[in-house]
């Protein structure tokens, strides 16, 4: 009996959990590139501005560690790297994997978020001036 009311306790405490939860499997899929690129990347990136990282706007189809007034590391102005959607996509799931002893200590694992992202950074080439 004790069992019972305990093992109810659990499932009815999992199910509050459960629907306290604001869609986590879907919320990366409705989010714009735009908000994910704030809530991930804006710590250490803006579009206009250096920060910890290189400013962003325009990155896509630009040569990699090429702007200048931007200490990049050795290894990413060495790199040879254009950014396009597959370097892109490949430095942002393991950027040490792609540019070896690079500085940027982030890794992005879900692939619908890179997508969405990328998607973004490309959109931003069309207003660069
Ligand atoms: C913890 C800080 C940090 C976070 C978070 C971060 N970055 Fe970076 N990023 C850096 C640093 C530092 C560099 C410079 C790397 C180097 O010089 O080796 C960099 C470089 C880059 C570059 C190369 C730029 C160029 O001019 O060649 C791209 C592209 C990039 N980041 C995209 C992103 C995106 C997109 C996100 C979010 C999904 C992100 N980064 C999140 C710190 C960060």
């Amino acid at each position: 009996m004790k069992l019972t009311i305990t093992s109810c306790l659990s499932v009815g405490l999992a199910l509050l959990w459960i629907l306290a939860q604001p869609n986590r499997g879907q919320a990366a899929e409705g989010e714009q590139g735009k908000e994910l690129f704030e809530r991930r990347c804006s710590g250490c990136h803006s579009l206009d501005k250096d920060k910890e990282g290189p400013r962003l706007q325009g990155v896509y189809g630009r040569a990699a560690g090429s702007l200048p007034g931007f200490e990049y590391s050795d290894a990413l102005k060495a790199s040879h790297l254009n950014w396009d959607a597959d370097t892109l996509d490949r430095w942002l799931t393991d950027p040490e994997q792609v540019v070896p002893g690079n500085d940027m200590a982030f890794r992005l694992v879900k692939a619908d978020e890179r997508a969405a992202i990328i998607a973004f950074l490309k959109a931003q080439r069309a207003v660069e001036r």
